[in-house]
């Protein structure tokens, strides 16, 4: 634990921006669930069990068949995270001047796509974004808009959509299964795939089992199955429901596809047998995948995101609802409604939290959403959020009190509040690097 007052010095000197701080000045670190996780003792037992042969590893071949058994994908392309794998299918499927349509955006996804000269399209339902819309699958695509972009740019310049499961930027929100099956018998109709970010999926399997009826007794791991059955292919960032440190892949199921992206991987990651991981991270992220999607764990997993959501809905605070499934998200503008979106209140709000507990947890408003790559304008997202993102198996409920008190106390003092000024911006995903002062 630390003083307010070296709380104070420490983000100050990270530029108010939490991505900067040392983490040994965080208390309670709700930064990011990405590979924040805690292993189970088999995961930490198939460590041992590396395989570090340079070619045909043995942890491949394990890590092949969990993903083959579990999500479907008959190809496995291994990645050094979720980010390699975007790189290789933008890289191998867009074309100057195509669309990839999708459901909502997310940092690293669009600009990996813009990078390969496409342009990214949302076509997420309006209700994404609607803090306060209380629609249980605020991932569903809207196919209207969907279809209307088909009609606009024509089937030929989409490569495919892009499809989150579950929708990261809107708040952890869930696409429901009959969404994916009727995008399926639309995207057949004109030859489109689907690319799914399979980064939640178990946790969205996990909502549908919840909340969409006719799935009550089916196994989340037959929802997650299902999910993956509906789609072409898959990126992946296993340090999420994975629940691995490090780790990632593309799944496909079409052969030349893979021919492609398996001759790619060997520029950019490593060979096509660990794509940038140790074969001991390959054998943690096998027994990590069978484990992401039992029942049990994802009760307990998302129950706890709820526990601290249900907490801070009772002291009135302002979040994204319905609560999604890796974090609570706070909604910047309703609690700072005297700062403007040109003063980043997402940005000075993670830094508040900060300040008053030593609780970490980041930006997902407008400079997440950086700017237009056409008129360098920012751009303006309705959700002006802080994410309080909760890591795997690792914090007690007893944290979870201390961190809803923190925000209550920031919530009771919000007018105090003032924005903050951009002061460096670096030219990509600016929100990781940027620093701010204090108007
Ligand atoms: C929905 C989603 N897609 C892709 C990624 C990128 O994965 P990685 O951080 O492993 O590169 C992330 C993680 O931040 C994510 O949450």
């Amino acid at each position: 634990m630390t003083s307010r007052d070296h709380r104070e010095k420490a983000i100050k000197k990270a530029g108010f921006n939490t991505f900067l701080l040392q983490s040994k000045d965080v208390y309670i670190d709700l930064l990011t669930d990405s590979g924040t996780s805690a292993m189970s003792d088999r995961q930490w037992a198939g460590l041992m069990m590396g395989d570090e042969a340079y070619a045909g590893s043995r942890n491949f071949y394990h890590l092949e068949e969990a993903v083959q058994h579990f999500y479907g994908y008959k190809h496995l392309v291994p990645t050094h995270q979720g980010r390699g794998a975007e790189h290789i299918i933008s890289q191998i499927m867009i074309k100057e001047g195509d669309i990839i349509p999708g459901n909502m955006y997310f940092t690293t996804t669009k600009l990996h796509q813009e990078l390969a000269g496409g342009k990214f399209v949302d076509v997420i339902v309006e209700e994404a974004h609607d803090p306060d819309s209380l629609y249980p699958f605020k991932g569903d695509v809207d196919l209207d808009k969907l279809q209307a972009v088909i009609d606009e740019y024509g089937a030929d310049r989409i490569p495919y959509i892009a499809i989150a499961t579950t929708v990261n930027m809107a708040g952890g929100q869930p696409i429901s299964m009959k969404n994916m099956q009727e995008l399926r018998a639309l995207t057949d109709k004109y030859g489109i795939k689907i690319i799914h970010d399979m980064t939640r999926v178990a946790e969205n399997a996990f909502m549908i089992q919840q909340k969409e009826a006719g799935y009550q007794d089916k196994s989340v791991a037959e929802i997650t199955r299902a999910l993956c059955d509906l789609t072409d292919g898959a990126t992946m960032s296993a340090k999420k429901d994975a629940m691995v440190n490090i780790g990632g892949f593309l799944a496909l199921n079409d052969d030349k596809l893979f021919d492609e992206a398996r001759n790619m991987v060997v520029i950019f990651e490593g060979l096509h047998t660990y794509g940038g991981m140790a074969g001991r991270d390959m054998e943690a992220l096998a027994i990590g995948i069978a484990e992401s999607v039992q029942d049990d764990h994802m009760k307990a997993r998302v129950g706890q995101v709820h526990y601290l959501g249900n907490k801070l809905l009772e002291f009135g605070v302002p979040i994204v609802k319905p609560v999604g499934t890796h974090g609570i998200f706070l909604d910047a503008k309703a609690f700072l409604p005297h700062v403007a979106q040109d003063y980043f209140p997402a940005q000075v709000l993670a830094a508040e939290l900060y300040i008053d507990s030593g609780v970490r947890a980041m930006e997902r408003g407008i400079v997440s959403a950086g700017r237009n790559k056409e008129t360098g304008e920012h751009h303006y997202p309705k959700l002006e959020l802080v994410r309080l993102t909760i890591p795997r198996r690792v914090y007690t409920q007893a944290h979870m009190d201390v961190v809803a008190e923190s925000v209550g106390t920031v919530y009771e003092n919000r007018e105090k509040i003032n924005g903050l000024k951009m002061v460096y911006e670096p030219k990509y995903l600016r929100f990781f690097q940027a620093r701010f002062e204090k108007l």
